[in-house]
């Protein structure tokens, strides 16, 4: 069994900012609701950049931070519910596009969980000595699968990526944890092709854009999120005041607040960027810990534990040692 550590991270979001304001020229809503009710005041959505360019973006930027060159990444999962295709992989186009022609290379969906559950695949492979370096990408391009008439889901999603390169080496990674529950799985999901062949005439009712039961999705949000958290300490031999940041998907601010309170965790120590990027579904937590890494907030030998939840309904956490020298 081999350690690892987060060796790299990366990040990159589309110049094109949206406001709430420009928002309340398009639908019913206002600056006001949206900053009270989810805590987003801006977002960047894409002018033309899909997935697969934004997360090779993101990807050359952490396989930069990490001192590596793209030939030495021997495996990449990329976690998105917006693929550029159904196939090939965005893994594989990104594969290609770094120049990593030695990487093992596909995709996962697990919603906005999808980083957290890419991170313990990689870490799995890592542990049992198959692979030694992985690139792990959170991309999405939500804005093409958003109803831009529906004021209950156009205000809350957005575009971005994020990567992290892991390695075998010290004891980062201390702890994970995933789950699922595919009873929620119509709270919040956006439908494929329809069915239909030579056989059977193609009906197409559904839209093929994001639904969302918001009210459904906080409550499973407000209770998982902090049951993940203490899931991923139990048995570490560590607690809630060891940690010095949790960094959680960014969904609402009111998800976090909750979150905090339940825990009786000071809210100064959960990460939040949310105001700025809106949620960016698989990439949020690859965003925060670039951003966090790069501002020098995370320090070696700090702890922290990342943690999210989303469609499926999925949810997760990681608890990690900071590993990786500040700038
Ligand atoms: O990554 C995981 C993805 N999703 C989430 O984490 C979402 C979790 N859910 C939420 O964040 C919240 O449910 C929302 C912020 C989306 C909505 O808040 P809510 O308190 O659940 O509101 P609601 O959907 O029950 O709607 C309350 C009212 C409704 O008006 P009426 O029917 O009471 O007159 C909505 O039509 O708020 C209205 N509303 C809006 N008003 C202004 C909904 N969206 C908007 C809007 N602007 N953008």
């Amino acid at each position: 069994m081999f350690d690892i550590e987060i060796t790299g991270t990366g990040r990159y979001v589309p110049e094109n900012k949206v406001t709430n304001h420009d928002l309340a020229a398009l639908v019913d809503t206002s600056d006001e609701w949206i900053t009270q009710m989810t805590g987003i005041k801006e977002r960047r959505i894409s002018l033309g950049e899909d997935t697969t360019e934004m997360a090779v973006q993101a990807s050359l930027k952490a396989i930069e931070d990490a001192g590596l060159r793209p030939e030495e990444i021997d495996l990449i999962i990329l976690a998105t519910v917006t693929p550029t295709y159904y196939f090939p992989s965005a893994a594989c186009l990104v594969q290609t596009r770094l120049g990593a022609g030695q990487a093992t290379s596909f995709d996962i969906s697990a919603g906005c969980t999808g980083f957290i559950y890419a991170l313990n695949i990689a870490a799995q492979f890592i542990k049992c000595g198959t692979y030694k370096t992985a690139l792990v990408v959170g991309a999405e391009v939500l804005s093409k699968i958003t109803d831009w008439s529906d004021r209950k889901t156009c205000v809350l999603f957005a575009d971005g990526a994020g990567a992290a390169v892991l390695q075998r080496g010290k004891a980062g990674i201390i702890a994970s944890f995933t789950g699922a529950d595919g009873r929620g799985a119509d709270y919040l999901y956006c439908h494929g092709v329809p069915f239909g062949n030579q056989l059977v005439p193609v009906k197409d009712t559904q839209p093929h854009y994001t639904v969302m039961n918001g009210r459904e999705v906080f409550k499973f949000a407000v209770n998982i999120m902090p049951e993940s958290i203490l899931k991923v300490l139990e048995g570490s031999g560590f607690t809630l005041n060891d940690i010095k940041y949790f960094i959680p998907h960014q969904a609402n601010i009111r998800i976090i607040d909750s979150a905090a309170k339940k825990l009786k965790v000071d809210r100064d120590r959960f990460y939040v960027n949310i105001d700025k990027y809106g949620n960016t579904s698989s990439a949020s937590i690859p965003i925060a810990l670039d951003e966090m890494s790069r501002k020098g907030q995370l320090l070696p030998g700090d702890l922290i534990v990342v943690t999210g939840f989303g469609a499926g309904l999925t949810y997760g956490a990681h608890l990690i040692k900071w590993t990786k020298a500040n700038y």
